[in-house]
């Protein structure tokens, strides 16, 4: 509790990274996620738990710009995400370039790494940079190896995915996603497919990055981890946030009949 007293006081600033304005999401005749707003702030760390199906990932979808939403807003640093109408009366995006602009402001990690296979570990997290930020190779490969070195991985620059653990994939994904110097960087359950014993080694590196200052947007089941590094937790359920607040006031929450029901369907 005091080290998260201590990053509330001191990493987050008033200013959005990210704002969502009445974002829905349909499906054909099915609503996943219902007029829905969110905003982020410089440094913070929100946590998003709820129930299979609620539209965690959707969610998180939409902020990453892998799914238009069926209305509403997205600015990323107060600039509104570029979307036109197309002929059917569907959002679509602008431009691929515009696009590909836009999304490296957030990196996402998934919960099964997506790393290129074929490609070295040096080569998965340089690719981003080169192609989309338009670095210089030379320079690219020194911040991923400070990347890399502040990770313990460095050693495994050239070894391709499939050589390394889960954990050390996982970690990897996660490097590969700074080396983009995202505004925000999103995890969706990045635990979830790692065997338990290699949990532990993803959940501090991300804790690490939150006490750096990093702003993230977490779907995670660890409730360890949500009620630890959070400076907020976000409760989902059916496509809309239907509770909010520190981590104490969600974890420690005497009267909300949906979040009871929630933390014991966990503790099976
Ligand atoms: N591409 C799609 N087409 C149709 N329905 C979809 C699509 N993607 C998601 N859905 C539906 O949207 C709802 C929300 O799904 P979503 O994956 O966002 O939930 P979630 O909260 O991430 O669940 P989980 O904890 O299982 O990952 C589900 O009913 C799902 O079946
Ligand atoms: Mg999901």
């Amino acid at each position: 509790m005091p080290r998260l007293a201590a990053r509330f006081g001191s990493m987050v600033t008033d200013m959005p990274v990210l704002e969502l304005v009445n974002i829905s999401k349909t499906f054909g005749t099915k609503t996943v996620v219902h007029s829905t707003n969110f905003s982020i702030q410089k440094g913070e760390v929100v946590s998003i738990i709820g129930p299979s199906g609620a539209g965690k990932s959707s969610l998180l979808r939409m902020i990453n710009l892998l799914e238009v939403p069926s209305s509403g807003e997205i600015l990323i640093d107060s600039q509104p995400v570029a979307y036109k109408l197309n002929r059917a009366s569907h959002l679509t995006f602008l431009s691929k370039f515009k696009l590909s602009k836009v999304r490296s402001k957030v990196g996402m990690v998934f919960q099964h790494f997506n790393l290129w296979e074929h490609k070295t570990v040096l080569d998965n997290i340089i690719e981003g940079p080169v192609n989309v930020n338009k670095k210089s190779k030379r320079e690219a490969i020194r911040h991923a190896e400070e990347l890399l070195a502040r990770v313990g991985l460095l050693e495994k620059k050239n070894d391709y995915p499939g050589m390394l653990s889960g954990g050390q994939q996982q970690r990897v994904a996660i490097t590969r996603a700074l080396a983009m110097e995202p505004s925000v960087l999103l995890f969706d359950e990045p635990t979830s497919s790692l065997d338990p014993e290699l949990v532990g080694e993803v959940l501090q590196m991300m804790t690490q990055l939150a006490e750096e200052g990093m702003t993230m947007i977490v779907v995670t089941h660890e409730m360890r981890f949500a009620r630890q590094v959070s400076d907020r937790v976000l409760y989902m359920e059916e496509g809309r946030i239907v509770a909010e607040g520190t981590s104490e006031e969600i974890f420690e929450s005497k009267d909300n009949a949906r979040l009871a029901r929630f933390f014991s369907s966990l503790h099976g």
